[in-house]
């Protein structure tokens, strides 16, 4: 909880306490299992109730309800995990390792997969789908041994027995054995066997999932490791007493662990997240969402609006929201639309760059990236600009590391299928070959274009596997197929006739060609449609773009004189430009 940024912590404790609630139930010993497992079912039915209305009379479901609507949660999931809990009533402890992991999957995966969610909508392109990544799960097993090792005592005076029978037999214990609470020999071997399973899952998980997850999100699982296996050293310490009372980790050492871990999360949250986010955006996306929502009948639409497994596009706004004001308050220029470029076209670059200088991985540098363009685009739909084209990734960025180029896929996807560009008004465009590039990447891509294409307020062309001379090369084969076929005489090809062949002929011209970082080149970029683009080179690496440089960007394209080889400015090319 400690180490979540500040604005998802009420959501983190609300969720705790909703788990906790039912565990508790479930786990008190009041009255028979019958009467238990009705009580939980009873208020599982009224959070059902509530989180479809909003609101509710009790202060944990009101608290969850709040979460999930402001934070956008999986509610299926959710309630699929309660449901769970509920369901270790009808049965008495676990026969085999397989039995006990399905029963810790089905009720742990969900809580962490929501931190992720809130992570996202803090403005952290994270994966979501824990459960997909590879340590993930053991990871969870690892946590939910050590507190089956915690609750040992509790269990022991309860009916149920927590341990698989399978371990139990393979160190000749009996449950009756354990529950007379001595300390014999395969007593002891047998918890020391499970509190080393435990903190060797724990280990593995957190080897296996340190490349893959960003910074933030990693602290948070090095911090729960570090804590676990404190948890576990305590347990072997405390030796015979674990079969009598919860043992605990001294606090000291709980802060010890915790301190730095605060300080680091700290650090890395205010590096890595954009700045607060604005309130009233806030208040009128959850409006938004439920004004979507109240056409269902029941509360798992919540759950569909954000992507995962469910189908793509799910979880557009409808009607879009208006842009999300800048920060600080700042207000585009006003700029006849006659006076506006068309069409922007944008080289991200320096990402890279920008995450060394400040000594993190280069992902990072493409994680605040995508939330520069996030920034960029709301920019764009507040001045009116109707076309923006965007260098996400190209044809020869296959040169980068495996590992660089499937962590910017990873950002990339993540970023489509839950970013907020999915609450505006725009319209998402791929433009790039799905030569070579991952399924789940083009998916998404072909996905939010199919799941956009009614929008009307900016066309947002993402160019992912992108060459310029690629897409002249298709557009020369073309041709070349069409006059072998007989369908164009070679002769009358013209440049019209070119541009239509070309694989994205609907592409408009750029007028703004803008590079970040203070390379002047274009690298491949829209050869075609930038043939005659205004270009601005600035020095700031893109991360530290904000939507006012693309304003002073346009801002210096209405002063530019665009004769396109005439000797004086058009006829047709807006007065602004002759040079006010
Ligand atoms: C631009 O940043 C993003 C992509 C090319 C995907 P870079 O990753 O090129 O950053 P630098 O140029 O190495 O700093
Ligand atoms: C261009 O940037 C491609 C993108 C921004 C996606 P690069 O960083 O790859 O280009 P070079 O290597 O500097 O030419
Ligand atoms: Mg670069």
């Amino acid at each position: 909880m400690q180490l979540m940024p500040p604005a998802a912590r009420p959501a983190c404790w609300a969720l705790y306490a909703a788990f906790s609630y039912a565990d508790d139930l479930i786990d008190s010993g009041e009255g028979t299992p019958e009467e238990r497992g009705r009580r939980l079912q009873e208020w599982r039915d009224a959070l059902e109730a509530d989180l479809t209305s909003g609101t509710s009379e009790d202060p944990i479901r009101l608290a969850l309800t709040d979460a999930v609507w402001h934070w956008g949660l999986d509610l299926r999931d959710l309630l699929g995990a309660l449901d769970a809990v509920q369901r270790d009533d009808d049965r008495k402890g676990v026969a085999t390792w397989q039995e006990w992991r399905e029963r810790a999957h089905a009720q742990n995966l969900s809580w962490p997969e929501q931190l992720m969610r809130m992570l996202v909508r803090c403005g952290l392109p994270v994966p979501v789908r824990l459960r997909d990544l590879p340590g993930f799960t053991r990871f969870v097993e690892g946590l939910y041994l050590t507190d089956t090792l915690r609750d040992l005592v509790d269990d022991l005076d309860g009916e149920d027995l927590w341990i698989p029978a399978e371990v139990l037999d393979r160190f000749q214990v009996t449950p009756a054995e354990l529950r007379s609470r001595q300390w014999t020999p395969a007593v002891q071997q047998l918890i020391a066997h499970l509190a080393g399973q435990a903190r060797e899952w724990l280990e593995n998980s957190r080897r296996a999932l340190r490349d893959t997850l960003p910074l933030g999100p990693s602290i948070v699982l090095d911090t729960a490791v570090e804590l676990f296996g404190a948890e576990l050293d305590a347990l072997v310490r405390a030796g015979s007493a674990v079969l009598h009372r919860q043992v605990r980790v001294p606090r000291h050492i709980e802060w010890r662990i915790l301190g730095p871990a605060r300080a680091r999360a700290a650090v890395v949250w205010r590096l890595t997240l954009p700045p607060g986010r604005d309130t009233v955006t806030d208040t009128a996306r959850t409006v938004a969402a439920r004004r979507t929502d109240a056409a269902s009948p029941t509360g798992a639409a919540a759950g569909d609006r954000l992507g995962g497994p469910e189908p793509l596009g799910s979880r557009i706004a409808e009607p879009p929201l208006p842009p999300r004001p800048h920060r600080d308050g700042v207000r585009p220029p006003t700029i006849a639309a006659a006076h506006l470029p068309q069409h922007v076209a944008i080289v991200m670059d320096g990402n890279g760059r920008w995450a060394t200088g400040l000594g993190l991985p280069r992902d990072e540098g493409h994680r605040a990236g995508a939330m520069a363009l996030r920034d960029v685009v709301q920019g764009a739909l507040e001045i009116g600009l109707p076309h923006l084209t965007v260098y996400a990734f190209s044809t020869e960025n296959w040169k980068r590391s495996p590992d660089e180029v499937s962590k910017l896929f990873a950002i990339m996807r993540a970023e489509l299928l839950d970013g907020e560009l999915l609450d505006h008004d725009v319209r998402l465009r791929w433009v790039g070959s799905p030569d070579g590039l991952p399924d789940d990447v083009a998916d998404v891509l072909r996905g939010q274009e199919h799941a956009t294409r009614n929008r009307a307020g900016l066309t947002l062309n993402i160019c992912v596997n992108y060459g310029g001379r690629a897409e002249l090369t298709q557009a020369g084969a073309a041709l070349a197929r069409a006059a072998l076929a007989g369908e164009i005489d070679p002769a009358r090809v013209s440049e019209q006739l070119f541009a239509a062949h070309l694989p994205h002929h609907a592409l408009p011209d750029v007028d703004l060609l803008w590079r970040t970082s203070g390379e002047i080149r274009t690298s491949n970029f829209l050869p075609w449609h930038a043939h005659y683009a205004e270009l601005h080179f600035t020095d700031q690496p893109w991360p530290e773009v904000d939507r006012r440089d693309l304003w002073e960007a346009i801002e210096a394209y209405t002063h530019r004189k665009r004769r396109k080889g005439a000797a004086s400015v058009q006829a047709s090319v807006p007065a602004r430009n002759e040079g006010e």
